[in-house]
């Protein structure tokens, strides 16, 4: 079956249902395909908070906040790899952002006096971070699905997308496979925004949900897009021990400290200024260096201690990782420190667009977390995510809805082809014979990327990582399926996720190896000094003629010169 739109928008979390809300009121045909139900993809587990310089609350030194100083804090925390014109529009929009976001009925956490409350996060000078209690991205998404709802956009709920149809060097529209029956479905548009989140099931101790593949940023490479700074990927400092579920960094905004072994507060060492509150990529380390020194629990942890809090302000700011805590560890923060080490949480690299998400392939535009446009650089600030999923959901689909007016895109018989070559693809699939295991080879990846590119890295590791990925990519050609069926074939979703993320996985590694230098989230021992000189630059991975090619691009400059960051 062939569908017709103006627009297709792959992804159902934020970004996407921001951008296809924006693209309805503009008058457009608009459709979006998610693999799983909207209000399941991974924007409603966001805990902590969306960043704006709203001011409700002053900073300990009486002045203002304001979208210069935010800019400032999160170009300083990129380890001024962000491009600046890209954050400093981000920022200029977050007020009015949070303000659309509550108008649109997003239920926020307030002050006294009725304001939207705000408290502080890493590496930022103010109490900037808005917050629904600590399910800020539950209370946005759901905000975000009825206005959807009620503007009657369609949803292909549980379609997976297997290829962007590329005609004359343009992007027509997409692929997808329904999940329940096994039909593969046409998408004709004259634009396709990729809204598919982030890659963190790459890693084997992550926050991300099941779903987080990377879907989206192996279809953009495959079909001739670039993938920009790939090697820069976020730990966050404390996800709970066993499990690696997310415990929010509001905990330590609220209060929180971090304890080793000895009971010290060890981050006044690492951080003297900002202590337990600086940036992510210091704290990973730091945890991660104390459980290295010995300092740390038998099994690899350490503890958050938040009982001095007291039971009403657990209760009232933090009750969903009270409940996590309980649920997955035992564990009743009121009572005893949370178990917390680091685990992978974001990835600041992705689809390289432009400052409106567009990519190098005319019709096909990226947005949120599978995108680069580069708003977090080296290292991202907690809480300028949720930002960046809604700001820049807006500004892309602004941007599709006045290039839609000048693209003429028709041509069924390419669609019709596309359908045909994923037919195959899935037939080869599903016929296969070898004796590799399709989930064995899911966590060697997984463990290759988690020991080899994890918070320290060094050339040999990274090398061997490299050779490890390389069989993984042979061995796949030997995983055969058990259930040979269409229907409803969860382990052919999965064996179609795999493939993407061995690709990622490629671009990650190569990117990683080749910057001989240590910025942000990429520590390497054998080179730990960061390189202003060399590698002040992105980081570009495109395919051609199957060969995978590593350059580079300049960083947009502005408001702020590179400095020693200090915190
Ligand atoms: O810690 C957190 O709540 C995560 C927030 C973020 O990644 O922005």
């Amino acid at each position: 079956m062939i569908h017709d739109y103006d627009v297709i928008v792959i992804g159902g979390g934020l970004t996407g249902l921001r951008a296809a809300l924006c693209i309805s009121e503009a008058g457009l045909s608009v459709s979006l395909l998610s693999k799983v139900h909207p209000l399941r993809s991974h924007s409603v587990a966001a805990q902590g908070g969306m960043n704006a310089s709203l001011g409700n609350v002053k900073g300990e030194n009486g002045i203002e906040d304001s979208w210069k100083i935010h800019a400032y804090d999160t170009v300083k925390g990129s380890d001024y790899l962000a491009d600046q014109d890209a954050v400093e529009l981000m920022c200029r929009e977050a007020s009015a952002t949070v303000i659309e976001l509550e108008h649109m009925g997003t239920v926020w956490s307030r002050l006294e006096n009725g304001k939207i409350a705000q408290r502080p996060f890493g590496g930022s000078g103010f109490p900037r971070t808005c917050y629904a209690a600590d399910h800020t991205g539950h209370s946005a998404l759901n905000a975000l699905y009825e206005n959807v709802m009620s503007n009657e956009i369609n949803i292909f709920a549980e379609f997976f997308v297997t290829s962007l149809i590329i005609d004359e060097g343009c992007c027509i529209g997409c692929t997808a496979l329904e999940i329940m029956t096994g039909e593969v479905h046409g998408f004709h548009a004259k634009a396709v925004l990729l809204a598919t989140g982030g890659f963190g099931r790459v890693f084997n101790k992550s926050t991300n949900a099941l779903i987080n593949t990377g879907d989206g940023l192996a279809l953009a490479l495959s079909a001739g897009a670039m993938l920009k700074d790939m090697e820069f990927v976020q730990f966050h400092p404390t996800t709970l021990y066993g499990t690696n579920i997310l415990i929010t960094e509001g905990a330590r905004g609220e209060g929180g400290i971090l304890l080793n072994i000895d009971g010290e507060q060890f981050m006044e060492r690492y951080a003297p200024n900002t202590i337990d509150l600086a940036p992510r990529d210091v704290v990973a380390r730091a945890i991660e260096q104390e459980i290295t020194d010995g300092r740390g629990f038998e099994g690899g942890f350490i503890h958050l201690d938040l009982r001095h809090l007291g039971s009403d302000r657990i209760m009232e700011r933090l009750p969903g990782i009270r409940q996590i805590a309980m649920d997955f560890a035992g564990i009743d923060p009121i009572e005893d420190p949370v178990p917390v080490q680091p685990g992978q949480h974001y990835s600041m690299g992705g689809i390289d667009t432009d400052i409106n998400g567009q990519t190098n392939i005319p019709g096909l535009y990226a947005a949120g977390e599978c995108a680069c446009i580069s708003v977090h650089g080296a290292n991202r600030l907690g809480g300028n995510s949720l930002l960046e999923t809604v700001v820049f959901g807006r500004i892309v689909a602004d941007k599709i809805i006045k290039d839609i007016e000048i693209i003429i895109s028709k041509n069924d018989e390419v669609v019709e082809n596309a359908m045909i070559t994923a037919n195959k693809m899935i037939k080869n699939i599903l016929q296969r014979k070898g004796n590799e295991h399709l989930f064995n080879l899911k966590n060697k990846l997984a463990y290759t990327m988690t020991n080899k590119f994890g918070i320290f890295r060094d050339k040999k590791n990274m090398e061997e990582g490299l050779f490890e990925i390389k069989k993984i990519q042979e061995q796949i050609e030997n995983v055969s399926l058990q259930n040979k069926d269409r229907k409803l074939n969860q382990a052919l979703i999965r064996f179609l996720e795999l493939n993407g993320m061995i690709l990622i996985a490629e671009v990650l590694a190569k990117g990683a190896i080749a910057r001989k230098e240590s910025r942000g989230s990429h520590k390497r021992i054998d080179y730990p000094e960061r390189d202003d000189i060399d590698f002040l630059k992105h980081t570009v991975v495109s395919i051609k003629d199957k060969q995978m090619y590593v350059s580079y691009k300049p960083v947009h400059l502005g408001l702020f010169e590179p400095k020693e960051r200090v915190y």
